[in-house]
């Protein structure tokens, strides 16, 4: 089994630890580390895995997973620098951090790989996009999908497609939250209690993301199947088309990928 030390256990770190555990890894090949004391002891105490220092985590992992917030990396890196073994692999799961930036942080050669994943990994449903750097290869790419398998579904793509993904997948869930929320809302305009129209609403939606992934069905054919003549949801698509539903999620999409491609310059001083 892989070594894998996870660099800051929260929400996503500890997700990727459970997901591992879930999957087959012994909590003796994981370890992590936490700065403070008593959620380290929670995690320990719920999980069965180790919290340590960075430099045990070096000496103990073969693959190093960085999960602080963005803004939290550089110490990070700058700690984890004079540590790392040659050959060990490290995996960042921060948005927005150029490999570049990792790189020019660690020990010439170390192999990098950036990884963009979903708060859906919580459930086990994450979908992860990952990108290698200059000194990972094949064998290093496919470790990093199977790590992030036992967490939901994976995809490789170049670095350079990294700011798209972080706009469809990376904020995607908000978007389905946002969607889900504004319909609860309708069914309460409809008089129906909320609790019932959270009910309708989440299981529709549930049911509608099964559909998607597996049936083999473009979702313009499963739309309209539940859309017949002179029916009920042909009036609902006129309303969204004519307030530009379809637009307004262009737009949307396309101004989060703007502003991931800014706090990226920013993050590598560009
Ligand atoms: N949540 C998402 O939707 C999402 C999606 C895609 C990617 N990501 C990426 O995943 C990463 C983690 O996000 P998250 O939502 O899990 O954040 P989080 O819950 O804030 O977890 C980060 C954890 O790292 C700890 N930490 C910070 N500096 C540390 C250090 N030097 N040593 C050890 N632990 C340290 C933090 O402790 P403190 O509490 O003391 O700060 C916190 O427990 C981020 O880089 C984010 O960009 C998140």
């Amino acid at each position: 089994m892989t070594r894998i030390a996870v660099l800051g256990a929260g929400k996503i770190g500890e997700a990727l630890l459970a997901g591992l555990l879930a999957a087959g890894s012994a909590p003796a090949d994981l370890v992590f580390t936490e700065r403070h004391p008593e959620r380290a002891a929670e995690l320990t105490a719920r999980l069965g895995v180790r919290g340590v220092e960075v430099p045990e985590a070096a000496a103990h992992a073969e693959v190093l997973v960085i999960a602080v917030k963005p803004q939290d990396i550089v110490p990070v890196l700058t700690a984890l620098a004079p540590e790392l073994r040659p050959g060990t692999l490290v995996v960042s799961l921060c948005a927005g951090i150029p490999l570049a930036v990792l790189e020019g942080a660690l020990p010439a050669g170390t192999p990098c790989v950036r990884v963009m994943p979903n708060t859906p990994m919580l459930v086990g449903e994450a979908m992860s996009a990952v990108s290698g750097g200059t000194h990972a290869g094949d064998a290093q790419l496919a470790a990093v999908e199977k790590m992030l398998g036992s967490v939901g579904r994976v995809v490789r793509v170049p670095e350079s497609q990294q700011d798209a993904v972080t706009a469809l997948s990376g904020s995607g869930p908000a978007y389905f939250f946002y969607l889900v929320e504004a319909m609860i809302d309708a069914g309460i305009l409809l008089g129906l209690p909320r609790t019932v129209a959270a009910d309708l609403i989440v299981q529709s939606a549930f049911g509608a993301a099964r559909m998607l992934r597996e049936s083999d069905d473009h979702p313009v054919l499963l739309r309209e199947a539940v859309t017949s003549p002179a029916g009920t949801t042909i009036a609902a698509i006129r309303e969204l088309e004519r307030h530009g539903v379809r637009a307004a999620l262009l737009d949307a999409i396309e101004a989060a990928r703007d502003r991931s491609v800014e706090l990226g310059r920013a993050a590598s001083g560009r």
